[in-house]
């Protein structure tokens, strides 16, 4: 699988949404992230479906809905229609995960389960054949700009592992950078997604250019 890049909207300049999202775009990522927060799940706020909607319809960059809501299942719906391309959801918070996953599939969308650092792997195992990305968290959900956990590097080859011969699209979130992209690509992962390593440059498109050569030239996959 080759490396996926996809630019975390969190670190971009909210008063020009447009224009941040036309940059990546154009800079060749292949998804945009886009961080759901509830202020309850995770102690900070930033957007829902309609501004997910006015994002869906001033660009063609695939949408990838990271929810850190303690109730993913109320906004499935609205997303779907967005539309949006991929949805993860926190295995922390469903109680009733197959069930999630499957409505997120039946609207057309891939599914996804997001997990934190301190969550086992175990958690999410016998959901796998329901899923088609794993996002995980390489940094406690809830703001940009925090250091990589290292311990992630461990926990992406596990689940690498743990994934067998099943395509899993494995995603880290947070955190990540140039100096971990090669780490990251070699213990498994095949989507990086990164706020402030793109955001927080001036020119986005070198970041995600850099970014992605140092994932796959650096990397040995
Ligand atoms: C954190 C979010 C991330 C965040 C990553 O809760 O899920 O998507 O934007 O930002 P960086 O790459 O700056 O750690
Ligand atoms: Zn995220």
């Amino acid at each position: 699988m080759s490396i996926r890049l996809a630019p975390s909207l969190l670190s971009a300049d909210f008063s020009r949404l447009a224009e941040e999202v036309a940059e990546v775009e154009w800079g060749g990522a292949e998804l945009l992230h886009l961080d759901i927060m509830d202020g309850h799940f995770v102690p900070n706020f930033t957007f829902g479906p309609p501004v997910v909607r006015a994002i869906a319809s001033h660009s063609k960059i695939a949408l990838d809905a990271h929810l850190m809501v303690t109730n993913p299942d109320d906004l499935i719906d609205d997303l779907i229609a967005a539309p949006v391309a991929r949805i993860a959801v926190h295995v922390e918070v469903c109680n009733h995960l197959q069930r999630t996953l499957e409505n997120i599939r039946a609207g057309g969308v891939e599914a996804g389960i997001a997990i934190n650092p301190a969550s086992a792997l175990a958690l999410i195992e016998d959901a796998l054949p329901w899923t088609d990305f794993v996002l995980i968290m390489s940094v406690n959900p809830g703001f940009g700009g925090q250091d990589f956990i290292p311990e992630t590097l461990d926990r992406i080859s596990r689940l690498r592992q743990m994934a067998g011969k099943r395509p899993l699209d494995i995603a880290v979130d947070g955190g990540v950078c140039l100096e971990n992209a090669a780490s990251l690509a070699n213990a498994g992962a095949t989507t990086l997604i990164a706020g402030s390593a793109i955001f927080g440059v001036d020119d986005r498109a070198s970041a995600i250019t850099d970014l992605r050569l140092s994932a796959t030239v650096g990397g040995v996959r």
